[in-house]
């Protein structure tokens, strides 16, 4: 078993590799000057099962085709079989047409990772669970819900928690988490009159009172978030922290953040998102990497990895 890193998430992948006990694979990784992508693998992988390691984050073209490489780099240095780590899966909001003619791009990637020789792909909540059946291998889809709950229970532990959904595609989340750590559900209405804009029309479920715990895939703009933190502090919720597993964080996306009645976003690491929030007191970063390596380990060895989250 052999880990190799693509070059979108280093620090990830070296903390990944230092709770398997693993070297990364020696690679060089170049850009030419032109912009096209050299990979190089500079020790024998034959007959040996190798973990690719590789978010496929802003720049998403360039991150997708360098995970791509990779994959066709091992498939013919005679790997035994290569498993595509993506712990964030970029394209994965294409996944049906919006409106006519338009592309399912999410479907495209998956072809891409597919044609290039992947045999299996680890992923981090998904966007919609149901991308999984873009991939005719095995698809291992890791959540977050107890990392995020066990920090909730050991922080807040005497606050009157509500989980709220900041739109209705999360409900399903929504309830995981709120089942977890025994707390009430609310729901938000949430509206996109523009891509890329977004408007609150109605809360479900009552706040008043109460510390407001949102928990979302994806934080891009910031827009939902911090319409649905107004939203809920006029609607008399004491606090709001913020859960988010992919912090795309893109424009002002920080700037707006702590400029918000946010108390806390706290994100996972499936994006290095060092540089963005540095010195940013309002923005804290939970790991994911022990449960990638654990879920990395179970699948090297055949283990289940659905027994994590039980
Ligand atoms: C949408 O369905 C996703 O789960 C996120 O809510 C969305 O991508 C967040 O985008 P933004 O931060 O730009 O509002």
């Amino acid at each position: 078993m052999k880990i190799l890193s693509g070059t979108s998430n280093l620090r990830l992948s070296k903390e990944i590799s230092k709770k398997l006990k693993l070297k990364l694979v020696n690679t060089n990784i170049k850009r030419f000057s032109d912009g096209e992508i050299f990979i190089e693998i500079n020790e024998n992988i034959r007959g040996n099962s190798v973990f690719v390691i590789q978010s496929t984050s802003n720049p998403a073209n360039d991150n997708l085709m360098e995970l791509l490489l990779v994959i066709d780099a091992l498939k013919r240095s005679s790997a035994k079989n290569i498993t595509a780590v993506i712990p964030y899966f970029g394209y994965a909001r294409q996944d049906r047409k919006v409106a006519p003619r338009t592309s399912i791009s999410a479907k495209v990637v998956a072809n891409l990772i597919t044609n290039a020789g992947a045999s299996r792909v680890v992923t981090v909540d998904l966007h919609a669970g149901q991308i999984q059946g873009f991939f005719d291998m095995p698809v291992d889809n890791l959540f977050t819900t107890p990392l995020f709950a066990k920090y909730i229970k050991r922080k807040f532990n005497n606050k009157k928690l509500i989980c709220v959904s900041p739109d209705v595609g999360g409900v399903q989340r929504t309830r995981g988490l709120a089942t977890r750590i025994k707390a009430d559900l609310a729901i938000i209405d949430k509206r996109r009159p523009k891509p890329g804009q977004s408007k609150v029309m109605n809360i479900i479920g009552s706040v008043k009172g109460k510390t407001c715990i949102i928990v979302d895939d994806i934080i891009d703009s910031g827009g939902t978030i911090v319409n649905a933190v107004d939203a809920l502090k006029k609607a008399g919720a004491v606090e709001v922290y913020v859960f988010i597993t992919h912090a795309v964080l893109s424009g002002d996306a920080v700037k707006k953040i702590k400029n918000s009645k946010i108390n806390k976003l706290i994100i996972t690491d499936t994006i290095d998102t060092s540089q963005k929030i540095k010195n940013n007191n309002k923005i804290e970063v939970i790991s994911i990497s022990s449960l990638m390596s654990e879920a990395i380990k179970r699948i090297a060895n055949s283990n289940s990895v659905s027994d994590l989250f039980n």
